[in-house]
């Protein structure tokens, strides 16, 4: 049994039967779920209430940027179906963060309110192209910085991106990274990934792994071992 489990599956799926499917043969005890926006449009908060059922931690992966009355009430909405963890763009300004800070704290619910700061498919032209003159660097430390300040528990980050973070924001700050990917593993569309335990090392909390597992013959044999790798 392992006590916090650091492995976020991400649930890729179209459909929700796919997603139910594929659930069953994991075990709540080894691993988290991520679900995004693609099977939350399809699915509905049914579906996340029914993984919660089944006693897994879901991370609501709809990154919310909006005005901030608006953002606020979906962090609400989102708080108060129960999941582990929701996000919010960093871009959307302090104001907005606070609001969703705000908004978990009216659901009676205490989840983890994160927020990406620049997404990792962005370069340095396509971030000058929208306005940053800066760095990607500067502009991933300087939007984790302010996630901070406005009261939130993390971000989602780059493996690469995490042990600058870490130094930076401090020990409690929550780190989630994607990219990841087991030695044997194929790259799928990932350019620059990491292993679990490098990027553990590294400076991340939570890892979010998808096809690794989703794609694998056994699931569940697969999240063992990741699991064994990073003890
Ligand atoms: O299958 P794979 O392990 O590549 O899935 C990674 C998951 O993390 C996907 O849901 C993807 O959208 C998400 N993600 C990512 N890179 C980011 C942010 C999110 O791969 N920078």
């Amino acid at each position: 049994m392992i006590h916090n489990p650091k492995i976020v599956i991400a649930l890729d799926y179209a459909n929700p039967q796919d997603a139910i499917n594929f659930v069953e043969k994991l075990d709540p005890k080894l691993c988290r779920l991520k679900v995004g926006k693609e099977l939350f449009t399809a699915a509905g908060p049914q579906l996340i209430e029914k993984l919660i059922s089944k006693d897994f931690s879901v991370f609501l992966d709809l990154k919310f940027h909006d005005i901030p009355t608006t953002v606020s009430k979906a962090c609400e909405a989102a708080s108060r179906l129960g999941v582990w963890m929701l996000n919010v763009h960093a871009s959307g300004g302090a104001a907005m963060m606070e609001a969703a800070r705000e908004g978990v704290e009216r659901s009676g619910q205490n989840p983890l309110l994160i927020a990406v700061t620049v997404l990792t498919s962005m370069n340095q032209k396509m971030l000058n192209e929208v306005g940053v003159a800066g760095s990607v660097a500067d502009q991933v430390l300087s939007l984790a910085q302010l996630t901070k300040k406005s009261g939130l528990n993390g971000v989602v980050c780059s493996a690469q991106e995490a042990s600058v973070l870490r130094y930076a924001l401090g020990k409690e700050f929550c780190l989630v990274t994607p990219g990841i990917r087991p030695l044997d593993a194929s790259l799928d569309d990932q350019s620059r990934v990491v292993t679990p335990k490098k990027a553990l090392e590294l400076g991340a909390s939570y890892l979010v792994i998808g096809r690794p597992i989703t794609q694998s013959a056994t699931p569940l044999e697969t999240l063992i071992k990741i699991n064994q790798e990073i003890m």
